[in-house]
């Protein structure tokens, strides 16, 4: 691979009797208990069915959402807050890898037997030693298996229990997917077709909107939507303005879009800017929706622009949790050249960012 990363090719010692924690994305968006995009799920495959036909056990950990403090649990075994529980991911996993979904405790943990030699461990972030990186965590997590291979990259920019800790105190490799994922971005890190254009939308404004600064610096254009743009367009632009030039080169061009008046998605005018811009790129990278989504009317540019990166003959890759769930709900997601289960992780690690997760695995 070229990048000092311990493949899971490299995991000898993986057989029959020994259990491996496999960290997967399982921060999937849901309607009615239903998992709107399984992407994030099916990405784990090659990794999970490799592992199993060596005849390793093992046992699935995740995350769902952002519990809050009082939504989270103070010892293992007390009630959850229901609306962030996994269970759906363990039936969904129990549908894929013919199992059933039976309640069980695994050393502390709740969580679900799925096979014999398939378990599913409840949301993570119920813990605040998760999201603290907690050293003690860390240990009751890692005292559950043999070795950790980390296939989550969407959740691989932050330093957590699950992603940092666990992965100094067991053998730890990468998996199949988040191997793909550093191999593919850092691709377009390296050598990009350009121009290079990088969309922005959505919410999580906190984490993007470093990110959008950076992006100026790689990319040819910077085009930014959504509840972003609507609250920070003013700093967007006094950031882009601060920006020299790279040397020898020209610093991205910039456009921030204007929201309709319900603010549920951009003006027709911005549509038509970002479509000839996405129409003369040569790559486009896209992380978050322009507009709000499910509201039919309204998301009239939020689709049009979807299809715009959609129909691209560019080199296309896509990332992000609410973006994965329109494309899906539209059909659009096979028209993509790469589809990355990172939102935020993406847009790190191109910006250049050495992300925790990964940096754990070098070690
Ligand atoms: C994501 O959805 O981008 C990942 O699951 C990470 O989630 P977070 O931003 O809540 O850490």
């Amino acid at each position: 691979m070229g990048n000092n990363l311990r493949g899971v090719l490299r995991a000898h010692s993986v057989k029959k009797g020994k259990t491996v924690l496999l960290r997967i994305d399982t921060d999937v968006d849901f309607v009615g208990g239903k998992i709107l995009d399984d992407t994030r799920l099916t990405a784990c495959d090659k990794t999970l069915s490799y592992l199993l036909k060596k005849g390793a056990d093992v046992i699935l950990l995740g995350h769902l959402g952002r519990p809050t403090e009082s939504q989270k649990s103070k010892i293992k075994s007390q009630k959850y807050a229901e609306e962030f529980s996994l269970e759906p991911v363990a039936k969904w996993f129990a549908k894929h890898y013919k199992g059933i979904v039976e309640k069980r405790m695994i050393g502390e943990f709740e969580g679900w037997e799925i096979t014999p030699h398939l378990h599913l461990l409840e949301n993570l972030r119920f813990f605040s030693g998760e999201e603290a990186n907690d050293k003690e965590f860390s240990r009751s997590l890692s005292i559950l298996g043999d070795f950790y291979v980390n296939d989550a990259f969407a959740v691989s920019h932050r330093s957590h229990a699950s992603i940092v800790g666990i992965a100094e105190l067991l053998p730890s490799y990468a998996g199949f997917h988040l191997e793909k994922e550093i191999e593919t971005l850092g691709n377009i890190l390296k050598d990009p077709k350009r121009p290079l254009t990088v969309l922005i939308g959505g919410a999580k404004i906190e984490t993007k909107l470093p990110l959008v600064e950076k992006m100026h610096r790689i990319a040819d254009y910077v085009l930014v939507g959504g509840e972003i743009a609507e609250q920070d367009a003013m700093l967007i632009k006094v950031q882009h303005e601060k920006i020299n030039p790279p040397a020898g080169g020209k610093k991205s061009a910039v456009l921030v879009a204007d929201n309709i008046s319900s603010g549920l998605d951009i003006t027709d005018k911005d549509a038509e800017n970002f479509i000839q811009i996405l129409d003369i790129s040569k790559t486009i990278v896209w992380n978050g929706p322009v507009g709000k989504m499910g509201v039919t009317e309204t998301e009239r540019n939020t689709l049009r622009i979807a299809k715009a990166v959609a129909s691209s003959k560019a080199y296309t890759v896509v990332g992000g949790g609410d973006t994965l769930a329109l494309l899906k709900e539209h059909n659009l997601l096979n028209k993509f050249s790469f589809v990355s289960t990172g939102g935020g992780a993406m847009l790190e690690f191109l910006s250049g960012k050495e992300l925790p997760g990964i940096e754990a695995l070098k070690k």
